[in-house]
């Protein structure tokens, strides 16, 4: 049962559960060299805190993404394919959210496992493609909304294909946006939006222009540029020019709850997961996305504990310490 599993077994079993459910690959097609994903990781391994035993508190990690409460300050990060997993998978990992006060952020897909999802009471945010054709984009804008969709938004970095073995596919699909598409993209949908795959200053400060609500710091996993600057690495300068003016959320290799404390010490808002997710489905379908969430939150509140700091907001003030070996 996911119920008595700990973080590591949870993963652990997951991968037999994909291979079980026909998922070849636990992570996505690969980029050549994978160094965001593997630097990351890294970078995230390097962090410490300093912990303020005496100054123990009791933590609640609750928070809020673009005003919806969740227990935990994480999300399902968007991710295409459910239906490889099976006709359920999509509702039965959105019910697992739901269990757990969580948010489900889906990719690509159709309206008709948006709407399953939507029904399961869990919030859902649509990240739209890039679509080279702009008509679609403002399709699925509509199509979210008019399907209850609490937010919505697009992934700006997954627009020159995809490297499955030593080839591209998708490219012809998708195709970089306009100032003037995805400004108007955030005017017609009248819902917060989301720009997904920022990692530099200057395109963080363009969607902060263009009426974005929130951005997320991202290499998409392992699938985006190779090479590009690590999503860990890109985070504090990007929170530091946007200030208040937009949520920020990063992603890429987060895989436990100090993740998370370590993500919002840098000033993340909340947290994307995408392979842990695919992982804790495989361990217990609904019950394992549930488990997930929970041993997320139970970690981040034994370590906020320890630092002193009582909610999510007082873990900004952390100073993390960078050891290289
Ligand atoms: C199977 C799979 C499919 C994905 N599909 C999408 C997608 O359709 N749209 C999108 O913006 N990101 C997509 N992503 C990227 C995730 O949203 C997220 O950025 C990434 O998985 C985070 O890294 P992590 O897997 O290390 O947690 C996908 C990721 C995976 C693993």
């Amino acid at each position: 049962m996911p119920e008595q599993l700990a973080l590591s077994q949870l993963y652990a079993k997951g991968v037999g559960g994909l291979r079980a459910a026909g998922y070849a690959r636990p992570l996505p097609p690969d980029a050549a060299l994978g160094t965001p994903l593997s630097v990351n990781r890294a970078y995230l391994d390097s962090l410490f805190f300093t912990p303020r035993f005496f100054s123990s508190v009791e933590a609640d990690t609750s928070s809020k993404i673009l005003g919806i409460p969740v227990k935990v300050p994480m999300f399902c990060g968007p991710m295409g394919g459910w239906k490889t997993l099976g006709e359920d998978a999509l509702v039965e990992c959105a019910r697992g959210l739901k269990a757990a006060g969580a948010l489900l952020t889906l990719g690509i897909g159709g309206s008709d496992e948006l709407q399953r999802a939507v029904d399961t009471g869990v919030p859902v945010v649509k990240i739209v493609k890039p679509y080279r054709n702009t008509d679609l984009i403002f399709r699925k804008l509509e199509d979210a909304k008019r399907r209850g969709c609490v937010a919505v938004g697009m992934d700006i970095d997954h627009f020159h294909g995809r490297l499955v073995g030593d080839s591209v596919d998708l490219d012809d699909t998708f195709a970089p946006q306009s100032e003037e598409t995805v400004r108007n993209a955030i005017a017609h949908t009248r819902l917060p939006f989301i720009v997904k795959g920022v990692l530099g200053v200057d395109d963080a400060l363009k969607a902060v222009e263009y009426g974005a609500k929130a951005i997320v710091v991202s290499n998409h996993g392992q699938a985006s540029l190779d090479c590009a600057t690590p999503s860990v690495v890109a985070l504090p300068h990007i929170v530091e020019a946007v200030g208040a003016r937009v949520e920020v959320y990063v992603d890429t290799g987060f895989r436990t709850g100090n993740d998370i404390v370590k993500g919002l010490a840098m000033g993340a808002v909340a947290v994307g997961f995408g392979n842990s997710i695919l992982l804790a489905w495989g361990a217990g379908k609904a019950d394992g996305v549930r488990r997930l969430v929970e041993l997320l939150g139970a970690e981040m509140r034994r370590t906020m504990s320890a630092l002193g700091c009582p909610d999510c907001a007082s873990l900004r003030k952390v100073q993390l310490q960078r050891i290289v070996t």
